[in-house]
């Protein structure tokens, strides 16, 4: 007996399990009921009493060495694989994930094509990439045209033939291509330019266009357009502005100023102390941009349409009172977070 156990401590003494093979053999050897310890233990039951009481604690170390063996290398294996780290209790509910929530410049993309939705436009999405063709030359900037510098542009050949679209008004023109008036269509989109970025400008942006072609449109439908829109998004007492301005696609043009809801138009920071906010352009579908119209009837006087640009992003700034455009792009969870409550 003596021998044996003094094998069995040696043996177990050197064990050194690397692999699940290793593992397997082990457990042959020193775990369980085939184990080398029954044997033992049966032997053990026909000693005399004496050398009961000397072996058989021996013995019951040498089992519990083994365990023990067992013990540290399920727990160094723990250590390695995250799958060992399971609780053991599985009926524990599982650890949650935060919600996620959508961008505030979706939120209000989404917001705003609500309200153009119930006056009876449809979404149309246009291409982020275009032509000169849809961007200028159809939209009638000839080449050369100064208006072009106005909108600094990331070109994509070296014939600048293909480009980032500046606006929204790119994608207007291919539908002008494609469908047969009446129509109306809000195009939202991101838009790009090659611009120094800064808390008043970035390098892409966001527009929502609008066009509505149709027989006797005129500019008091796209005044009360404009007008229902910006009561809808800013309150039913906010006052909108048309002001003379220039776009080459649109003729007469005006600049879309909305009263400042911060300051009751006593003058902010926001309204920079002049009560309005200029949150868009638009005017009258040019007659050169309109004769585009594909399918028209052959009399092309027939139809006249108004169009407009609205920016996403001065919309979001107004509504959240959001001082820097850069916040929009800069992926900081503190900013994003403050949204994620907000209807997903
Ligand atoms: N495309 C113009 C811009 O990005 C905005 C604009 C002005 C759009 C007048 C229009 C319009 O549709 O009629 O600055």
């Amino acid at each position: 007996m003596k021998e044996k156990i003094k094998a069995l401590k040696e043996e177990l003494n050197n064990v050194n399990i690397q692999d699940p093979e290793g593992l397997k053999n082990f457990c042959a050897r020193f775990i369980g009921s085939k184990s080398v310890f029954p044997p033992l233990f049966a032997e053990l039951v026909k000693l005399s009493q004496t050398d009961k009481k000397q072996w058989g604690p021996k013995i019951q170390e040498l089992k519990q060495q083994a365990q023990e063996i067992l013990k540290n290398y399920n727990e160094s294996l723990k250590n390695k694989d995250p799958r060992f780290l399971a609780p053991t209790d599985l009926s524990l509910p599982a650890s949650t994930q935060p919600l996620g929530g959508r961008h505030p410049l979706s939120l209000v993309q989404r917001e705003m094509e609500k309200i153009f939705l119930k006056n009876g436009f449809s979404i149309k999405n246009g291409s982020e990439i275009e032509t000169d063709e849809h961007n200028f030359t159809a939209l009638n900037f000839p080449t050369d045209h100064p208006a072009r510098d106005s909108q600094d542009t990331f070109f994509l050949s070296k014939d600048k033939n293909y480009l980032l679209r500046t606006h929204t008004s790119a994608t207007q023109v291919r539908l002008l291509k494609k469908y047969s008036p009446p129509f109306k269509y809000i195009i939202p989109g991101r838009v790009y330019r090659n611009e120094t970025v800064t808390s008043r400008a970035h390098c892409f942006f966001h527009q929502i266009e609008g066009i509505n072609i149709g027989e006797g449109i005129s500019f008091a439908h796209l005044k009360y357009v404009l007008l229902r829109f910006a009561q809808a998004f800013f309150g039913s007492k906010t006052k909108i502005r048309l002001r003379p301005s220039y776009f080459p696609f649109t003729e007469p043009s005006a600049e879309l100023d909305i009263s400042c809801l911060l300051c009751q138009e006593k003058g902010c920071s926001i309204c920079k102390k002049t009560g309005w906010v200029e949150v868009g352009g638009c005017g009258m579908i040019h007659p050169r941009v309109l004769a585009q119209v594909q399918n028209a009837s052959k009399d092309k006087t027939k139809y006249t349409g108004y169009a407009f640009g609205l920016g996403i992003e001065r919309m979001t700034m107004l509504r959240y009172q959001i001082h820097d455009l850069r916040i929009f792009s800069a992926n900081d969870i503190r900013f994003l977070s403050q949204f994620s409550t907000v209807h997903i």
